[in-house]
């Protein structure tokens, strides 16, 4: 039923010159949806030629993959916006003053520098939720943000910092894709993003864990920095973290404070490619873990479980001890009461 009246609204100016009609009624009805979206288009500014705006999606507006280098002029009751995959240079403070509806903007896989972006680009986007400016060239995370995004992307760009003021009062922020920059300095920055669950500041330069950790995360993920060390307790205040990768760093035993993952909740924990020589202790309730091309001399099965009986073993599903300094001949008997449940042991 949908497909005919988009069909029949499509045909619209022909059938609207014929005589009466036995679907009049039909018409009736798309006819008016069609005379309102025509209407928002004129009152709000029309639709600019080199994108499309869908009559049968009339918030949205496509201009992605055209080659355009400019921002083009936006309609204002326009909701979500589709420019990536072009060569645009430059946001000036201007480009978005009438597109003030907006909540989706994409803009990933352009050429913005961060100098080409006005101080107050999007500062009125204040219905704004997600903004995409990921596999672009910016040195800085751009100014007067919109405190109502809630997925905002920055990955593949050439961000070295991140200030307090870049995420300041983001309330409603999820999800924050960091990774593939430049960044050695996050100082406090985090600290308002009391609804963030995903942080990817992966593939970095990180000497340390970020300050101020958000504690609904669920996802932290911080693989491929220098990081050697973790702060004492740093996983306590978490209550829902699940995944933690932080592969490709330099830790080493020293770094790493007793009990450090023996946090319950955790179900995947990745320190592969570190520089451990001890399996440090983790809760029974871990299921993947991963510690493969590290230096690792001692199969500790007391890492996994430190008393073992009936109800008392670990659920550890997956173990990879690959790239290490031990053998299968390390691992002794009795680990298979502890490991129970684990069917994919590397070593
Ligand atoms: C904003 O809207 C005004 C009035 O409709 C129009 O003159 C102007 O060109 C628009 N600016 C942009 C950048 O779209
Ligand atoms: C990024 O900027 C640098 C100079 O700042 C330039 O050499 C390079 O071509 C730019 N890359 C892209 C993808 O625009
Ligand atoms: C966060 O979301 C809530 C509920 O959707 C909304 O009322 C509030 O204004 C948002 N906060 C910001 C800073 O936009
Ligand atoms: C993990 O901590 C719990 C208590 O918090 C303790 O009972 C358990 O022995 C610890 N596990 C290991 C492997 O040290």
């Amino acid at each position: 039923m949908r497909l005919v009246i988009v069909l029949l609204s499509a045909l619209l100016p022909l059938a609207h010159s014929q005589a009466p009609d036995p679907f009049a009624w039909l018409f009736g009805w798309s006819q008016r949806s069609y005379f309102d979206s025509l209407r928002a288009d004129i009152k709000g500014g029309a639709c600019p030629e080199e994108c499309d705006c869908p009559h049968s999606f009339p918030v949205s507006m496509y201009c992605d993959g055209r080659g355009l280098t400019a921002m083009p002029a936006i309609p204002s009751h326009i909701k979500y916006l589709y420019l990536q995959n072009n060569a645009i240079t430059a946001v000036p403070d201007s480009a978005l003053t009438n597109a003030t509806d907006l909540v989706w903007l994409m803009l990933h896989y352009n050429q913005l520098r961060s100098e080409a972006i006005g101080k107050k680009a999007f500062v009125k986007l204040a219905s704004l939720e997600r903004l995409y400016l990921q596999h672009n060239n910016l040195s800085s995370i751009p100014s007067n943000l919109p405190h109502s995004l809630r997925d905002l992307r920055l990955n593949h760009n050439k961000i070295e910092k991140v200030t307090p003021a870049d995420l300041e009062g983001m309330d409603n922020l999820t999800i924050l894709y960091l990774h593939d920059n430049a960044v050695t300095d996050m100082s406090t920055s985090l600290k308002d993003l009391k609804s963030l669950t995903l942080l990817d500041i992966s593939n970095n330069k990180l000497t340390k864990v970020p300050e101020a950790l958000p504690e609904h995360l669920h996802q932290l993920y911080l693989e491929s920095n220098t990081i050697s060390s973790v702060p004492e307790d740093f996983l306590r205040r978490f209550t829902q973290l699940q995944y933690i990768r932080m592969a490709h760093n330099q830790l080493t035993d020293k770094g790493i404070p007793p009990n450090t993952f023996n946090v319950t909740g955790l179900v995947e924990l990745d320190l592969s490619f570190n520089k451990l020589e001890r399996i440090p202790p983790v809760s029974n309730t871990l299921q993947h873990l991963y510690l493969q091309a590290n230096q690792i001399k001692e199969f500790t099965l007391g890492s996994f479980c430190s008393i073992v009986d009936v109800t008392s073993f670990s659920t550890l599903r997956t173990l990879r001890l690959d790239g290490n300094e031990i053998s299968p001949a390390d691992i002794p008997s009795e680990s298979s009461l502890c490991l129970r449940v684990a069917s994919n042991i590397e070593v």
